[in-house]
């Protein structure tokens, strides 16, 4: 039998431990390197049943990398003449002598934990597929701390990356978002209500020497009752499961039990000019939308909400995914009754992945605003383009933006895909979808015939009173155009530039 690991280590091992890691990241060990070498776009996207696969087309070259990414990604186990490839004897020891790795009695090496590569980062937890017959992973107890999966990884795109005093991760789990945010605050303190999960905090900010992260056990704000923070990110708990057993990712009948009360916290604990980006799932139904909940949450606190919708689910499929009973046909159809029926009970219809992002509202862009945007999930760092997305609103509610539109010029934001569709044999007009290229949050929007011509027209720099000569002899009026040029702002296909930029 071979223990969980524990996520403690000695202080005299810390620096041996470090260097392997650092070592093994020289070998080419990171998130580019290994995608491409599983040749796959999103390294979410790497599924257990296609361990086989991997293991005979894209890593059948065993080098140094392919080992690596067997043994600390893929949950295998490497030969010894792998692993003396892989690690110097120092490296070796380090690393079994902190338990990371052990030996088989065959002599071959396995990992009690994966090291997911985010970035260059290289981060430690639990393993992703705790039900593979894995020695070192079906002794993991309950209290699992969560891999960094698909939802984690969302986060970490979409986090602004700008540099701050202070910084709280709330759930933090393996502390991936705490360790991100430490490379550019000052401060971090990083909180999670379970031990183990702490304990891996603590583990992996021992291991990459970061010296500006605090680690806090405790119940979401209590451990910093009464400080702020310039950027709180989070990842709760979310599935609002009949069980109460899903550990990491129980997030009671409702779902929203720790959304509820982080979204309720905010702006007790966020900096004026601060930012706060949440990522989860949370329960919809045509009267009872993500926004208004989101809106109460906050009570009256003057803040603006973006909320980006990756994907959505129906209840009954929700419901489907997650019933339990393998090899059981009863046991799953009295599972997805169960999962269904707590669904219908909360009143949902369908289950939305979110990306929730808060910044307390400017006072010259008038009251507090909401604003949902479909996106597929971010395939890389978007935290740029939903600043973005906050300021475009922004600007174009200001009362004088009538003001700064006619001192400054306009410009397509980059090159835009259209897709045109037409409703043959009515008087319809036609409508496009449009697409802002090459962006890591690739919106797609609706134009209508007006904006459509209006963005053509915009082909070079253009001043806003030129543009409204240029409608005119369309017979277009100044209110259309305003409002027209209003929305493709907002929606960042047009920007504004001073005459200065455009010199
Ligand atoms: C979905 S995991 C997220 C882990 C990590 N932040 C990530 O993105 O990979 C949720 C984490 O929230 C923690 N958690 C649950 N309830 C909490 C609470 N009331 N206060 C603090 N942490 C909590 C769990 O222990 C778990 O580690």
């Amino acid at each position: 039998m071979i223990d969980s690991f524990t996520f403690m280590i000695n202080d005299d091992d810390v620096l041996a431990l470090r260097n392997a890691v650092a070592h093994l990241a020289d070998s080419g060990y990171c998130e580019v390197r290994v995608l491409e070498r599983l040749e796959l776009s999103d390294i979410s996207g790497l599924l257990w049943r296609a361990l086989p696969i991997y293991r005979e087309e894209q890593l059948s070259v065993r080098d140094v990398l392919t080992s690596a990414i067997d043994l600390f990604l893929l949950q295998g186990a490497i030969p010894p003449t792998e692993f003396d490839r892989l690690f110097n004897k120092t490296d070796q020891d380090a690393l079994i002598r902190t338990g990371v790795l052990f030996i088989d009695d065959k002599g071959f090496a396995l990992a009690r934990v994966s090291l997911f590569p985010v970035g260059n980062l290289l981060i430690f937890s639990d393993h992703a597929w705790c039900k593979l017959p894995h020695p070192g992973c079906a002794e993991v107890p309950y209290d699992q701390v969560m891999s960094v999966g698909a939802d984690s990884r969302w986060l970490e795109r979409i986090t602004l990356r700008r540099r701050v005093g202070s910084a709280l991760d709330l759930c933090t789990g393996s502390g991936i978002h705490a360790l991100l945010a430490a490379r550019h605050s000052q401060r971090v303190v990083a909180v999670d209500i379970s031990q183990r999960a702490a304990r891996c905090t603590r583990f992996n900010v021992q291991v990459s020497g970061a010296a500006n992260v605090e680690i806090a056990l405790g119940d979401l704000f209590e451990p910093v009752d009464g400080e702020r923070f310039d950027l709180i990110t989070a990842n709760p708990p979310f599935v609002p499961s009949p069980l109460n057993s899903l550990g990491f990712r129980d997030g009671g009948r409702s779902g929203e039990d720790v959304q509820q009360r982080i979204v309720t916290g905010l702006p007790h604990h966020l900096t004026q000019g601060g930012i706060a980006q949440i990522v989860t799932e949370l329960g919809e139904r045509d009267d009872n939308l993500i926004s208004d909940r989101l809106r109460r949450w906050l009570g009256d606190a003057p803040m603006d909400i973006l909320i980006l919708r990756l994907r959505e689910h129906s209840a009954a499929n929700y419901a489907i995914g997650h019933a339990q009973g393998d090899y059981d046909f009863g046991e799953f159809l009295d599972s997805v009754h169960d999962w269904a029926g707590n669904l219908r009970a909360q009143g949902y219809s369908r289950i939305v992945s979110v990306l929730l992002v808060f910044q307390w509202s400017d006072p010259e862009s008038g009251p507090p605003w909401t604003r949902s945007e479909e996106a597929p999930p971010p395939l890389r760092y978007a935290g740029i383009e939903v600043e973005k997305l906050f300021n475009a609103e922004r600007i174009t509610r200001k009362a004088d933006f009538h003001e700064i539109l006619e001192r400054s010029k306009l410009l397509r934001a980059g090159q835009i895909g259209l897709i045109e569709s037409r409703v043959l044999g009515t008087a319809l007009q036609a409508n496009a979808q449009a697409q802002l290229l090459g962006t890591a949050l690739p919106i797609i929007q609706w134009l209508d015939p007006l904006e459509k011509t209006i963005l053509e027209l915009i082909e070079t720099p253009l001043k806003y009173l030129e543009l409204l000569a240029l409608s005119g002899d369309l017979n277009l009026d100044e209110k259309t155009v305003f409002t027209a040029v209003s929305l493709l702002i907002r929606r960042g296909l047009v920007v504004l530039i001073s005459d200065q930029d455009c010199n």
